[in-house]
């Protein structure tokens, strides 16, 4: 058996995480994979049962599991509790607690909602990115300072700090990902101006050298975000640093037409997690609107990275393309002319297309 622990969390995580979890039952009955589901906390709701955003023993479980997959956390009625009890808290236990250095961010334009995208549509048009960011390093967990007085003066600071080996790990990963898609791999750093950028680039070169079948650019963060919008199609690969990754991939996000459309997964040393990259969506919990689309196929990433099963997964995004094309919008992505559907009947005509 597969045990796959699903983590609902917050808000519109808990509607978004069942409807991805009755397409795995569809897939697992078709495919004979053998999934079993297991549910903990995390975020807010783990804080109102608990007291904490993430409780050891949810950790445990994760760690045991052949998967996780994570809805979101967050929401107003924890905005005000200290940092170390906030729901995000939950994100960073499993980030550290799984190991999971590496975020993969897929961004892809759907024929169908080329017009979606706050972009011009023959500017988007065929772009099929993979932004593949490094998670557990880097300004996110380096040193810092929330106040100290120098001169009479109140400051604060943080650091960029990046390892020669952890650098080496999430390129390696970068291009060998690129190499079951186009062969090209964009590196985006600042190394004209941070020391931890120039160790980036020159690590990257070094692991380059192991794939010379892959292509390899660089590009300054300022101009990798000015080519995000003015052309997306260039781009395969792009690894970069936690920071970085984390502005650019927002970015990338929204080429596509909706947020609500974008899955991602967080391959970790003992096991991974699959999270749509949107939030919680408290305005929305609860109404049955929500678009489970970025959960569903965050739950094919699962299969096809911690199962092994890309025929599987395919089949789910195949089923995902064909309701799109069918003329079936969720709010977030409705336009006039079309079939505008809730979170259940998203799922009922997706799990239909199976
Ligand atoms: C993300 C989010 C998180 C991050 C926040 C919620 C801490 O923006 O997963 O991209 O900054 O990593
Ligand atoms: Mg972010």
């Amino acid at each position: 058996m597969k045990k796959i622990i699903v983590i609902p969390g917050d808000g519109i995580g808990q509607e978004i995480t069942a409807s991805a979890v009755k397409v795995l039952r569809k897939v697992d009955a078709k495919f004979n994979i053998g999934m079993e589901f297991d549910y903990r906390d995390a975020g807010g709701t783990s804080y109102e049962k608990f007291g904490t955003p993430l409780t050891d023993e949810a950790l445990d479980a994760c760690k045991k599991a052949d998967g996780v997959l994570f809805g979101a956390v967050g929401g107003k009625k924890w905005d005000s509790l200290p940092v170390h009890l906030r729901p995000e808290k939950a994100i960073f236990g499993l980030r550290k607690g799984l190991g999971l250095f590496a975020n993969l961010r897929p961004t892809k334009v759907y024929p169908e909602l080329v017009n979606s995208s706050p972009l011009k549509p023959e500017l988007v048009g065929g772009s099929d990115l993979l932004i593949v960011r490094e998670l557990v390093g880097g300004i996110y967990f380096g040193p810092r300072c929330e106040s100290e007085t120098k001169d009479g003066v109140e400051q604060a600071w943080d650091t960029e700090i990046y390892s020669v080996p952890e650098i080496e790990r999430i390129t390696r990963l970068a291009f060998e990902t690129a190499r079951l898609r186009r062969g090209k791999v964009t590196s985006v750093d600042k190394a004209n101006v941070l020391a931890a950028s120039r160790l980036w680039r020159k690590v990257v070169v070094d692991v380059a050298k192991n794939f010379p079948d892959v292509e390899l650019n660089h590009l300054y963060v300022d101009n990798a975000a000015m080519q995000l919008v003015l052309n997306p199609a260039q781009f395969d690969v792009i690894v970069t640093n936690n920071i970085f990754g984390d502005i650019l991939s927002d970015e990338a996000a929204v080429i596509g037409g909706s947020i609500g459309l974008m899955p991602s997964a967080s391959i970790g040393e003992l096991t991974s997690l699959y999270e749509p990259i949107h939030g919680s969506a408290p305005d929305i919990a609860g109404k049955g609107i929500a678009n489970p689309m970025g959960t569903i196929l965050s739950a094919a990433m699962l299969l096809r990275y911690s199962l092994n099963r890309s025929a599987a997964a395919a089949v789910i995004e195949t089923a995902i393309e064909r309701t799109l094309a069918d003329g079936y919008r969720t709010a977030d992505i409705f336009t006039d002319g079309f079939k505008r559907i809730g979170t259940d009947e998203a799922t009922e005509i997706i799990c239909n297309n199976i």
